[in-house]
């Protein structure tokens, strides 16, 4: 069974811009973000490579000063925004963790797979009224 998760509108974003989220499913929490650049977003989960800590210290601040990279608060790490692996820091060449984006009519989805546990790419078309609304 797919369990759909809205996170948001794409125009509700900046252009470099993130924003955080937290789904609880029956089966899963998640604490994650999204990162919009033009008209692709990326979404990872809200954990450090390097010691664990959650990256923003604020609500949705993950980028760096300049929004080219994603910036972790903890230690200055960064990674790129399209691949998520560090390319400066203390953890350079570790990755966040990526999460699947379902991406349609301007809405930004997360799937979760209850059978296999896991958050995947799915085909379907979210609906508003289908989805949950961003806790
Ligand atoms: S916990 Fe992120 S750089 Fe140390």
């Amino acid at each position: 069974m797919i369990e759909k998760h809205l996170i948001g509108r794409l125009d509700d974003l900046a252009d470099p811009g993130s924003r955080e989220f937290a789904i609880q499913t029956a089966h899963s929490s998640l604490r994650g973000f999204v990162v919009r650049k033009r008209d692709t977003v990326f979404a990872y989960v809200n954990r450090c490579p390097h010691a664990g800590h959650i990256l923003n210290r604020s609500p949705d601040s993950f980028l760096s000063v300049d929004r080219e990279k994603i910036m972790c608060r903890s230690h200055g790490a960064l990674f790129a925004i399209d691949t998520g692996v560090c390319v400066e820091g203390i953890c350079l060449g570790e990755r966040l963790q990526r999460i699947p984006v379902h991406l349609h009519e301007g809405l930004i989805s997360l799937a979760y797979d209850a059978v296999q546990a896991r958050w995947v790419e799915t085909q379907d078309r979210f609906a508003a009224s289908e989805a949950q609304p961003r806790k």
